[in-house]
């Protein structure tokens, strides 16, 4: 049997995230911010996130998925759910749960840029940058991780563990 051992607990989780959303609340002092939750993994970091943000919010949802056997190698995503606003003139942020690759929010990333939005910035719960393999600037990350895989706070291994309010690894007894 495997079992599940935290590596952030909620406390420290939730204590970062209230930070970030100090640092956002200033850098987005006088404007109104439009945060893009990419599904699923990063619903659990937005709702948080926004929760303490000071300036005005609006959101919206978008859905991709990265890891089908030909998009990996050619860095093309899918978009399975697209936006429901325009983000024209908009400052957006585009709230992740990890960064890996880069792939998905590189093509992300790009996409939104060509929508005319007034900026375009990502925040990242978590970030594995030696796994980075094309380069996107990360603007607001909650911690750097060692390449392990994780799940808990948004973050999944076969869609469940999303829920569990801390970050864990999966280990075999
Ligand atoms: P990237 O395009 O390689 O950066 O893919 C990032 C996506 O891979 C994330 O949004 C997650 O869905 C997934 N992912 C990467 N690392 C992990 C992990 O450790 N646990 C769960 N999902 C992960
Ligand atoms: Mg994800």
């Amino acid at each position: 049997m495997a079992h599940i051992k935290t590596m952030i607990d909620t406390d420290t989780v939730e204590a970062r995230i209230r930070e970030m959303a100090a640092q956002i609340s200033q850098d987005y002092e006088g404007k109104n911010l439009h945060m893009i939750c990419v599904l699923k993994g990063g619903i659990f970091f937005m709702t948080q996130l926004s929760r303490h943000i000071t300036v005005p919010v609006s959101m919206d949802f978008m859905a991709v998925s990265s890891y089908g056997s030909d998009t990996k190698s050619s860095g093309v995503v899918k978009i399975v759910k697209d936006l429901d606003e325009s983000i024209e003139g908009k400052d957006v942020l585009v709230v992740e749960d990890i960064v890996d690759s880069g792939r998905t929010l590189r093509y992300l990333m790009d996409l939104l840029r060509d929508r005319g939005p007034a900026s375009v910035r990502l925040a990242t719960l978590l970030d594995k940058p030696s796994r980075r393999v094309v380069d996107i600037h990360v603007e607001y990350t909650g911690f750097e991780i060692e390449d392990v895989f994780v799940l808990g706070y948004g973050l999944d291994v076969d869609q469940k563990y999303r829920n569990l309010p801390y970050i864990g690894t999966m280990v075999e007894d």
